[in-house]
């Protein structure tokens, strides 16, 4: 993403916290696996959106209205030891060189230099809880400008940054879309690819890695662990051990998608390990297929957050008293939720840099309207574990789940994902011909 999409995010932000205010960002730390061997970095979401800057020890500050420097930013210094080690570092030269930053300090020198900026603002804009440590910083350093007697000033209130920068993450904006469509691209890839290499008696894990190879010959990250569940073990929704054989005969959940430029694609497929599905596993199929194209039709600007999940609702409940596993009037059975006995989560979720975006659900006691620029999924599911009492035999050890991403659009959505099949037919025909082939 160019430098110039970070520098418009931040006018954006500084027009909205206005004058007289100052936000504090801290990098995310490095993150330990164990004893000295870390975890693959990965920057804070919201530092990332608004610096660009992809390491770790820095804080970045936004002054608005402030004449000498407005954005500053606090960093490693350049060292040619510990880069022979860790890879290069920007230094402050860099990040106002290569990121814009009026200013730049050595991340050592922040506890004389901060308070400084924060002295003639009167709120400090800053996410509590994200980083505890950070946190008491940030107080400590509001405190030392207390301490230092009635003749300076100090900021007066605390004011919660991620409201503003949340609401700003929701709407995506055309650079943001481009890099979530090739995120998509590369997730779809990975999808048909896996579909194409399913055996009966192959391990999930095997599948596992056909995504993760997908997933880095193109330079992209799993943006969450991959879930690839045959039989039973697609109705464990958290399911990430991959750690069975596929059965021919059972149906295959794999929920897989991959980060690109720090924004996700999060897709689940499901579909028969033989390549045909049984007269039951369509049956369910089918009806999570139709909860799926309802709820999408339910994607449009002006319409509201809950409406994508209620008319999956609709579909999947009204399916599963036509399969005789739901029992009662439809009305009776959606106002007392009968259905999350075999449908236990929401229809969908904010996407964007993380999987489970930010942004407010609700504004006051209302759904919040979609409009253009949002990004979400739709996955409607049906989970039917052996063993659920009161099942007969031939439904149990189906878990079936479809999951696209959706972005408003003007005029309506558009899928991201739509490049693998979800028509049961169309499945079949993709391993058809890779059988064949
Ligand atoms: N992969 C996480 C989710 O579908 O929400
Ligand atoms: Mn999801
Ligand atoms: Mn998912």
């Amino acid at each position: 993403m160019k430098p110039q999409e970070f520098a418009r995010r931040r006018r954006q932000l500084s027009r909205m916290i206005g004058k007289g205010g100052v936000a504090v960002l801290a990098a995310a730390p490095v993150r330990m696996r164990n004893r000295d061997t870390e975890y693959p970095y990965r920057q804070d979401s919201d530092f990332y959106y608004l610096t660009g800057f992809n390491e770790p020890e820095a804080v970045a500050v936004l002054v608005p209205g402030r004449a000498q420097a407005e954005y500053i930013v606090f960093c490693r210094e350049r060292d040619p030891a510990r880069e022979a080690w860790d890879g290069p570092r920007l230094g402050p030269e860099g990040v106002i060189g290569d990121l814009g930053a009026d200013d730049a300090f050595p991340i050592e020198d922040i506890d004389d230099i901060l308070p400084g900026l924060l002295e003639s603002c009167e709120r400090v804009y800053h996410t509590m809880g994200a980083h505890p440590e950070f946190d008491a910083r940030v107080i400590g350093w509001v405190n030392a400008l207390r301490e230092r007697g009635p003749d300076t000033h100090a900021p007066q209130e605390f004011v919660s940054l991620d409201h503003l920068l949340h609401d700003m993450r929701l709407y995506k904006s055309r650079a943001e879309q481009a890099a979530m469509r090739r995120a998509a691209r590369i997730g779809v890839a990975a999808h048909l690819r896996a579909m194409r290499a399913v055996r009966p008696g192959m391990m999930e894990y095997e599948v596992e890695a056909e995504f993760l190879h997908e997933f880095r010959r193109h330079g992209a990250v799993p943006s969450y662990p991959p879930i690839v569940g045959g039989g039973n073990n697609a109705c464990t929704l958290h399911y990430i051990a991959n750690a069975a054989r596929l059965a021919d005969g059972d149906l295959l959940l794999i929920d897989a998608g991959c980060e690109l430029e720090h924004y996700a694609c999060d897709i689940t497929r499901t579909f028969p390990v033989s390549g045909r599905f049984s007269d039951a596993q369509r049956a369910i199929y089918d009806i999570v297929l139709e909860a799926h194209d309802a709820a999408i039709a339910a994607v449009a600007p002006g319409r509201h957050w809950n409406e994508p999940h209620d008319a999956a609702v609709r579909v999947i409940t009204r399916g599963l008293r036509g399969l005789g596993l739901l029992d009662g009037r439809l009305t009776t059975l959606i106002k007392e939720q009968a259905y999350r006995r075999y449908f236990m989560h929401k229809t969908g979720h904010w996407l964007g840099m993380d999987v489970h975006d930010v942004g407010d659900y609700r504004v006051g006691d209302v759904a919040r309207m979609l409009e253009p620029g949002m990004v979400m999924t739709i996955e409607p599911g049906i989970y039917i574990p052996r063993g659920l009492r009161g099942v007969p035999k031939r439904w149990q050890g189906i878990g079936v789940r479809i999951e696209d991403d959706i972005l408003v659009t003007r005029n309506g959505c558009e899928v991201l994902t739509a490049g693998v099949p979800v028509e049961a037919q169309a499945i079949e025909a993709l391993m058809a011909a890779q059988a064949a082939a």
